[in-house]
């Protein structure tokens, strides 16, 4: 382990060397140029070399879940939290990414969160993440650590760009998508879509939430209705409003059909 730590340290001063390198590949080998439009352009095509490696990582790691997050899952997170960033005035590029790497270091994933958390900050140290973007190391781990906190009451995000990306997590578990995850995760396990004797569970500690096999049904009242009131920016307020207002159709329906009603 510590010579592990002590290679990482002394590998650091080469990062730069690494930018630059990629940096004069990125630029077709053309001379470097100082201005200001020629350091944008290289700074954005950092950018996206570095999102589109995480890419093919998630797509990897993720190419086996059954657990409800499964790469598309990532690409509607990474796409929504995108579009709200935009909206919000948030750093695209972090959100982007975090998007990317967010459920890599989730439990069911990883088999626990600190091993998870480690293999994200090994492969953002591995990428030179901070060579694309100051602190791009440190503010995204602080998302996604945020994100796969597990015991009992989440901390609050402390980041727009962290509030971004939990509220385009929270958003692909509900409307018509949210339903469709909801069904599949329950065929998975199994679960019943619905048994009228099962009365949804309200308060839950972590451990009951994970324990639970409670119909799928169940899962909409103890959570998925839940999370449009857990928005944490004006944007995902807008869409999470219009999601809500399908899944309660769609619950109504059930239940009426369910009954004979209709
Ligand atoms: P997160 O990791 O974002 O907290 P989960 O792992 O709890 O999300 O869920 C992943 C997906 O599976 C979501 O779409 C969620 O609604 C669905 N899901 C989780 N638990 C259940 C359940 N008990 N019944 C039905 N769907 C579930
Ligand atoms: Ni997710």
């Amino acid at each position: 382990m510590h010579t592990l730590s002590y290679a990482a340290t002394a590998y650091t001063p080469t990062r730069a060397c690494v930018a630059m390198r990629q940096s004069y590949e990125l630029n077709g080998m053309q001379q470097m140029s100082d201005s200001p439009e020629q350091a944008r352009l290289t700074q954005a095509q950092s950018e996206a070399r570095l999102l589109a490696t995480a890419e093919g990582f998630a797509r990897a790691e993720l190419a086996r879940d059954s657990t409800g997050h499964d790469f598309a899952h990532i690409e509607r997170v990474r796409r929504l939290a995108e579009i709200i960033a935009r909206e919000e005035g948030a750093d695209v590029f972090v959100c982007a990414l975090a998007a990317l790497l967010h459920d890599i270091a989730d439990y069911k994933i990883a088999g626990d969160e600190a091993t998870g958390l480690a293999r994200v900050r090994d492969w953002l140290a591995a990428h030179h993440a901070d060579a694309a973007g100051a602190e791009t190391t440190a503010r995204v781990m602080e998302i996604i650590a945020t994100m796969s906190f597990a015991g009992g009451a989440r901390p609050p995000m402390t980041t727009l760009e962290g509030r971004v990306v939990q509220d385009a997590d929270r958003l692909d578990a509900i409307g018509a998508i949210g339903v469709a995850r909801a069904f599949a995760f329950g065929g998975a396990k199994g679960r019943a879509l619905y048994d009228p004797d099962q009365v949804p569970r309200a308060a839950m500690t972590t451990e009951q939430y994970r324990a639970g096999d409670s119909s799928t049904l169940n899962h909409f009242y103890e959570k998925l209705l839940l999370l449009k009131d857990r928005m944490n920016t004006q944007y995902a307020r807008q869409l999470a409003a219009q999601r809500h207002a399908y899944m309660r159709a769609f619950l109504d329906e059930f239940l009426a059909e369910w009954s004979g009603e209709r």
